[in-house]
This record gives C-alpha cells, sequence and structure tokens, in this order.
C-alpha cells in the first residue's frame, strides 16, 4: 500500500483578539490590543493510503475541522508538515485542487441563488470536464441520491439534506482522487444518510477514491472506516483499525434476550441487569471473567428464549472510556 497523505508534527496556533466587554473597552482595545493564543492542533502525525475510508473522530474543540483545514489548503499550519497526493496543499493549491474534493457540512458551498445545476455545470467548465464524462458521472450521483427533481430548484429553496446531497455532488464530479468531509451528514434523515453512506462506499470502490470523514455519529464510523484517527485537545490519542479500538475496549458484551413467557429476575456472576422488564432482559457481560457461551447456557436452561442478541458496545462507549482514563491516552 501506499501513502497519499503524510502529516509530520502539525500545529496549529490561532491568534485573536481579546477584550472585555463594553463600548469604552471596545475603543481602549483598538489602541491597547491584548492577544489570546490557542493552540488548535499540538504537533500531530498521521499516514494515510490510498483507497481508505478514514474517520477523524474526537470531542468539539479537539482539531478535527482545523486539520481537514490545513489538509484542503485553506489554513496555513504554524509549523509542520503535510504532503498530499505529492503537494503541499497551502503552497501548491491550484494543482492541488484538481485532484481534492472538500466537503464542510456548515458551510455554504454552492451558489445560493442559482439552481445546483448551475453550480455542477460550473465544476464542468473550472475542472475541464469533457461533456460525455460530466453527464455520465452526474447521473449516476444524481440518480443514487434521489437528486433529479430537486437540482432544478434554487439553493436556497433546498433542504438541509437535499443542499448537503448537492453539495457532495459538487465535490466529486471531477473524480477527485481525494474526499475531504467535514461533518458531511449534518442534517440529512436516517434514509438519506443511509443512501449517503452507501453512495461513498460505492465511489471509494468503483474509484478508489480515499476518503477522509469527521463526524459525530458513530453510526456512521462503524459503516464507513476500517480505520479510524481518535484526536483530543490537539493530538491524537488513537490511529489505527476500528476493529482493534473495539477489541480492546470490549471485553464487555452485551446481550439482549426476548422472552416468550415471563421469567424470573436474572442473576449470574460477572453479569449486570442492565435492563430487564417481563418480557426482555439486557445484560452486561464481563468476557474476561466468564464465557459468553456459559451466560447463554444459563438463560437457554433457565428462560422460555424467543430471541437473543449478542452486540459490542457502541464505540461512543470506547470513546468515552479513552477520554475518562488519566491521560486520555489509548
Ligand atoms: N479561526 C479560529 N480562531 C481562533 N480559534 C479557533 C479558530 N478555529 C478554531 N479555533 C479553536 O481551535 C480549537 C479546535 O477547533 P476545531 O474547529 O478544529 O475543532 P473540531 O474538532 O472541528 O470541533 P467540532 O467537533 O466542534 O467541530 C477549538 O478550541 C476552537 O475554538
Ligand atoms: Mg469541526
Amino acid at each position: 500500500m501506499t501513502s497519499i497523505i503524510t502529516v509530520k508534527n502539525l500545529k496549529k496556533v490561532y491568534k485573536t483578539h481579546t477584550r472585555k466587554e463594553g463600548l469604552s473597552n471596545a475603543i481602549k482595545s483598538l489602541f491597547n490590543r491584548k492577544y489570546e493564543y490557542k493552540q488548535a492542533l499540538k504537533g500531530i502525525s498521521f499516514e494515510i493510503e490510498e483507497g481508505e475510508i478514514v474517520g477523524f473522530i474526537g470531542p468539539n474543540g479537539a482539531g478535527k475541522s482545523t486539520t481537514i483545514k490545513a489538509l484542503s489548503g485553506f489554513l496555513y499550519p504554524t509549523s509542520g508538515e503535510v504532503v498530499s497526493l505529492g503537494f503541499t496543499p497551502w503552497k501548491d493549491r491550484v494543482d492541488y485542487v484538481a485532484n481534492l474534493g472538500v466537503v464542510l457540512g456548515q458551510k455554504a458551498q454552492l451558489w445560493w441563488d442559482l439552481p445546483a445545476i448551475d453550480t455542477f455545470y460550473l465544476s464542468k467548465d473550472v475542472y475541464g470536464i469533457k461533456e460525455s464524462t460530466f453527464k455520465s458521472r452526474l447521473n449516476f450521483m444524481v440518480k443514487l441520491l434521489d437528486l433529479e427533481k430537486v437540482m432544478h430548484t434554487p439553493v436556497r429553496d433546498m433542504s438541509l439534506g437535499e443542499r448537503m446531497k448537492c453539495k457532495l455532488v459538487a465535490a466529486l464530479l471531477h473524480n477527485p482522487k481525494l474526499v475531504l468531509l467535514d461533518e458531511p451528514s449534518i442534517g440529512l434523515d436516517v434514509i438519506a444518510k443511509d443512501k449517503f453512506r452507501d453512495f461513498i462506499k460505492l465511489v471509494n470502490k468503483k474509484y478508489k477514491t480515499t476518503f477522509i470523514i469527521t463526524t459525530h455519529d458513530m453510526q456512521e464510523i462503524e459503516r464507513l472506516c476500517k480505520k479510524i484517527i481518535i484526536i483530543n485537545n490537539g493530538q491524537i490519542v488513537y490511529d489505527g483499525l476500528l476493529k482493534d479500538i473495539k477489541k480492546k475496549y470490549l471485553s464487555n458484551k452485551f446481550i439482549d434476550v426476548k422472552l416468550e413467557t415471563k421469567g424470573e429476575k436474572f442473576k449470574l456472576r460477572y453479569c449486570k441487569v442492565v435492563e430487564q422488564n417481563e418480557y426482555e432482559i439486557k445484560i452486561e457481560v464481563n468476557t474476561t471473567k466468564i464465557k459468553v457461551k456459559e451466560v447463554i447456557n444459563s438463560l437457554l436452561s433457565n428462560y422460555d428464549v424467543a430471541d437473543i442478541l449478542i452486540s459490542d458496545p457502541p464505540i461512543e462507549t470506547i470513546i468515552q472510556q479513552i477520554f475518562r482514563s488519566k491521560d486520555g491516552k489509548v
């Protein structure tokens, strides 16, 4: 596998000027500016390989968007190095963006008064996409994302989700090698989210497009990403496979049992009853102390079981555990 992005010791310090509230302070601050420094990235390093879908996750203010902006070339870092597709993003912008697609969930990226289709045609001209290629790509995306009708209405009249889908189309029309998505599924309903994810997977498979995606939606991460990078307070606390972090933090399993007939209170060592009502028992099992098989056997011999579901704790729980751990490191 080849790395298409290498980030080395990337730092970003934001400088903002502060002043106390009130008009007189506003005037004073014009002459005597006080600055505040925020170290948003404290020297992060990572590599991304071609064709990966990488989830970039972490709490609010962790530095995710700052990293995405540095990778997009919108932001000059304070120090450090980024080589993405062979370019330094903030230096070689023109050549770089020809290979790049960016979707910023929180930002308007389409012309407000024009129908989305006009923005798409603009992309065609900007990137010099051949008419036939443009048409077939556009058809493919528009169909998959259900945008046939809506792309002819002005962007300002679109729903949040429709706008987001159009942003994705606009970012992908020139078939970039790398796509950076900063909270792309904000405002999408469950069905739209599903389509969005299937679509990303399909594009990834068809064109080997590399995706980096930031999101607070852990289901999205589980559905899309084999690899994740967790960032906290400007530092990377985990970089590796999602399944490995699950393994490390997943000594517990959840068992959800549905009963045919009413059951007694469940009790077994190393098992915690999370919830129990007449026809359902939810148990958390410490698998370092007891085998799931043993718990199932106990359930089957003591209850009239209709259904059993065994699951891992959600990734949110794992991340909370990491953040709660002493130094915030995995
Ligand atoms: N332009 C800016 N000027 C000053 N400080 C900034 C600026 N942009 C971001 N910051 C600060 O840098 C830190 C990292 O911000 P960033 O937007 O990268 O976080 P994030 O991980 O994307 O968070 P969220 O999940 O809320 O989107 C935050 O403390 C934020 O307040
Ligand atoms: Mg952000």
